[in-house]
């Protein structure tokens, strides 16, 4: 089939990438020239594994193709994914759906003949039916059908994630559309994935509630980490121990710092958004981002109990600082609120990740990229293991730290608090 993925983010580029895989023509295209220039160069703009590989792949076999021309990619193809930003609005806790609107406008200009129009974005309930506007403005005769198709893909995951997702939601009444659709994804159904056909606005939800499932999981985790550590019990034998009912399931269920990333945060603020234009209330999802909120002033005040509440020149190593491992997303992330804090109480913050230096930190004096794990480690009082980067999981500490002994706060709880006591080093985790 002739595709254009409209937006080569995390989404448009991963999603086209993969479906110009499963044999179809995809066009991707981006208003970003630069963008658009280096993709065609084999330079990929984020980090993911095996992203690279195949967009080479694919286009050197020419299935695979970038553009800048949003109109005549349009024409040339059958079915147009919707994949560019919907970031929370400025000051506001709604999404900012400008950029899909615009994308709305500019295909409608572009019809030429029947189009499938898919929002892969994530958006609220009922943009489906303000798009359909948007272009019926420019479309009277109706050549066109707007179908709300979510993305489910974990950043770092992605690949994997898209070839073998748990489901496919497809969200349209057009009998027409539906049967495109299950045909583009059969190659996924084959292998095992469900296949759900709801209404439009159904599947606007259902990414929505979705995610704010998984972000109350994590919350309820780590909270239940808190009970833990007052009661002397190990919160992975909690996590084991309800994940073994089958109706709660162990994933999601590993506690750690606050969530971040680009969707979590954005998406439990714009639901609770929706429900407030629809005159209803979603009180556990608020208790979620308000514990969540709260989750790094936490986990600050154990750092400062654990330097005995001086932190003024103490030399603090943290290893990772994106939301998660395998990836170079810093969107949300936890160590962007208790890095700077740190800063300011007069702490010097060293921090070293796989996937480089962050600009975000430049702002703040006394915060250091280091090179290598052994540099930044040197002369800290403390580190602080914030992401689970498989990179971390086996550090020889003895041999980096030659004798000297600070203390470890295991944020992610990756090494066993018995070896790590039995080395000699005050070694704290979460909720055990
Ligand atoms: C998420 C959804 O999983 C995905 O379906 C959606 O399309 C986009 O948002 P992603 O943002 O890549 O994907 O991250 P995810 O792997 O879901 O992790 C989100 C946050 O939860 C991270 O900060 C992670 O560290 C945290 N997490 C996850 C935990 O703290 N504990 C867990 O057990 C699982």
């Amino acid at each position: 089939m002739k595709l254009c993925m409209i937006g080569t983010g995390y989404v448009g580029l991963v999603s086209g990438v993969c479906f110009s895989d499963l044999g179809n023509n995809v066009i991707c295209v981006d208003k970003d020239q630069a963008k658009i220039n280096s993709l065609k160069k084999g330079k990929i703009p984020i980090y993911e594994p095996g992203l690279e590989e195949l967009v080479l792949k694919n286009y050197k076999n020419k299935r695979l193709s970038f553009s800048t021309d949003l109109k005549d990619s349009v024409r040339k193809s059958d079915i147009i994914f919707i994949c560019v930003g919907t970031p929370s609005r400025k000051g506001g806790s709604g999404a900012d759906l400008s950029q899909v609107f615009n994308v709305a406008k500019e295909i409608g200009k572009s019809i030429n003949k029947f189009k499938i129009i898919i929002t892969k974005s994530t958006v609220p309930v009922t943009t489906g039916d303000q798009i359909e506007k948007i272009i019926q403005k420019t479309n009277k005769k109706k050549k066109f059908s707007i179908v709300s198709n979510p993305e489910f893909l974990r950043e770092g995951e992605a690949i994997r994630d898209f070839v073998y997702p748990d489901r496919v939601v497809v969200g349209t009444n057009d009998i027409k559309s539906n049967k495109i659709l299950k045909t583009l994804y059969s190659p996924l159904i084959s292998k095992g994935a469900q296949y759900l056909n709801t209404s439009r606005r159904a599947a606007e939800l259902i990414k929505y509630a979705s995610n704010a499932f998984l972000a109350t999981k994590i919350t309820f985790i780590n909270e239940m980490a808190n009970l833990c550590e007052k009661t002397n019990i190990n919160i992975e034998d909690i996590s084991i121990g309800m994940g073994l009912d089958k109706r709660i399931g162990g994933r999601f269920l590993r506690a750690g710092p606050a969530y971040g990333g680009s969707c979590f945060p954005k998406d439990t603020k714009a639901i609770i958004n929706t429900a407030d234009k629809f005159k209803t209330k979603l009180s556990v999802i608020k208790s979620v981002i308000k514990s969540n909120d709260n989750r790094s002033n936490l986990l600050l005040s154990r750092i400062s109990k654990l330097l005995k509440n001086r932190l003024k020149n103490k030399k603090i190593c943290f290893l990772g600082v994106t939301f998660k491992a395998n990836t170079d997303d810093m969107r949300d992330s936890s160590s962007l609120t208790m890095i700077p804090i740190l800063s300011k109480k007069g702490a010097k913050v060293s921090y070293y990740d796989p996937t480089g230096h962050k600009k975000e930190f430049n702002k703040y004096k006394n915060v250091s990229f280091e090179n290598n794990i052994k540099d930044a480690l040197k002369k800290s009082d403390l580190i602080v293991v914030h992401t689970e980067w498989n990179d971390f999981k086996s550090i020889n500490f003895k041999s980096y730290l030659k004798g000297r002994k600070p203390i470890i706060f295991d944020m992610r709880n990756i090494y066993s608090p018995t070896k790590m006591k039995q080395q000699g080093f005050k070694y704290f985790g979460v909720g055990r």
